[in-house]
């Protein structure tokens, strides 16, 4: 696959920590606007994603609802965070739910970096915070441990140069990259119906630019983008990479932590597929992502004692070569199983393969080909399995031996 250009791409930042620790206002206050007065009961119902400048450096930061929101994504497979700010205010220490989002940020492999909130407050005890970090295993740099904790009062601004900084030089270490000329990927925050656009989701995009009249597929939903707005609302035409925007164009509402990517404009048809199925499987549950047998084995070991169909998707380096696996397939008859090729094409294994292979539970061979680097994550992701083959032979008496010794 072309990737295009690796780039260095700007940091994504989730803002963690327990209620009403001061997240709301502490990312409002870096982006400068309001978001927190604007809240019904100044509780955070839904995730919101910004983008700011820094001394020429860009940050994304992810503000939450609380822990849970962030596990969903976690469980989803699609958490998109490099480094979790961890919101202690000091008036109230580590709370139960601080516990919860260190093993959250620590499950994601996330580094935390410590904002230590509210010290404004005549009621604020940096000691207590500092000895309840180290009971969590985070011991600060100023007691030799390597937990940067920043002090800050997100209410006047104090600190947040000095948490910025921090910050930065996180990111740094990871040498954070991006391919930008690739088509987009990335994950859905959240989604919601609007009166005059239509479905909207707020995505943020992970690899690749995605561009106005883009064919996505997004969890259930696809369609052509018709409109992209940043996060101050301005319409824009393209969105590099961890940049989050709102989207309109799609032709239903997707899920937060559906993950999202940008297809050929040819494969209108396999996303139209793929999301209507996975609109039926979130309806009635028939086809639950274990519900169907997902490799050969599997498939084979299922026995019903009536003739099932054995769906494969045919990927090869020349027409020449699908013809050939084409016929020797059709001569593998069988009474229990007909083996059916749902999809063929010359190329290597690609995220609609995957995509199609995981709505129609079918295996995907691949003869002289490999699967691109999306596809192969994708592939592991959804359970589906790619057979790769170099030898025509090989693939028939594979496929040969398994109907016949397992379902002997
Ligand atoms: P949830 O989204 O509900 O979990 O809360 P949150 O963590 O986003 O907290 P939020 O920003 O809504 O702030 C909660 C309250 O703390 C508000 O009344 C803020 O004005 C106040 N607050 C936040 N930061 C500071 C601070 O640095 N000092 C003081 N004194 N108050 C603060
Ligand atoms: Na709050
Ligand atoms: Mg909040």
């Amino acid at each position: 696959e072309e990737l295009g250009d690796i780039q260095p791409r700007p940091p994504i930042i989730t803002v963690l920590g327990h209620v009403d620790h001061g997240k709301t206002t502490l990312v409002d206050k870096i982006r400068s606007a309001n978001v927190a007065k604007g809240e019904a009961g100044g509780i955070t119902q839904h995730i919101a994603a910004y983008q700011v400048d820094h001394n020429g450096h860009k940050l994304t930061f992810v503000d939450t609802p609380g822990h849970a929101a962030f596990g969903e994504m976690r469980a989803r497979g699609a958490n998109v965070t490099d480094i979790v700010v961890l919101v202690v205010a000091a008036d109230d220490g580590v709370m139960p739910q601080t516990v919860e989002c260190i093993a959250h940020a620590r499950a994601a492999g996330a580094p935390i970096v410590v904002a230590m909130n509210k010290i404004d407050l005549p009621g604020a005890n940096e000691q207590k915070v500092l000895t309840d970090l180290a009971n969590q295993n985070l011991l600060p740099v100023e007691w030799g441990g390597d937990t940067e904790v920043v002090r800050v009062s997100a209410l006047n601004g104090t600190g947040l140069d000095n948490l910025l900084e921090t910050l930065l030089v996180t990111a740094e270490l990871k040498e954070l990259k991006a391919p930008t000329d690739a088509p987009a990927d990335g994950v859905c925050l959240e989604a919601f119906r609007d009166e005059g656009r239509g479905p909207v989701a707020w995505i943020i995009v992970r690899r690749g630019t995605l561009r106005v009249g883009d064919l996505v597929l997004c969890g259930p939903s696809f369609g052509f983008i018709r409109a992209m707005y940043n996060d101050r609302d301005e319409e824009i035409s393209e969105a590099p990479p961890a940049t989050p925007v709102r989207v309109a164009g799609l032709n239903a509402v997707p899920n937060a932590g559906d993950t999202f990517l940008v297809l050929a404009d040819d494969d209108i048809d396999i996303a139209r597929e793929v999301a209507e199925t996975r609109q039926v499987r979130g309806r009635t549950e028939l086809l639950s992502r274990r519900g169907g047998p997902r490799t050969l084995e599997e498939f084979l070991s299922k026995k019903e004692g009536t003739i099932r169909d054995l769906p494969l998707i045919v990927k090869a380096d020349t027409p020449g070569s699908i013809e050939a696996l084409r016929h020797e397939l059709g001569k593998l008859q069988h009474d229990e199983v007909r083996i059916q090729i749902i999809h063929e094409a010359v190329g290597g294994v690609n995220e609609s393969d995957v995509y199609l292979a995981s709505s129609a539970g079918a295996i995907i061979i691949a003869f002289h080909v490999v699967p691109e680097d999306r596809a192969q994550s994708l592939a592991e992701q959804e359970e589906v399995e790619i057979r790769r083959y170099n030898i025509i032979y090989n693939v028939t008496d594979d496929i040969r031996g398994a109907l016949e010794g397992l379902l002997k």
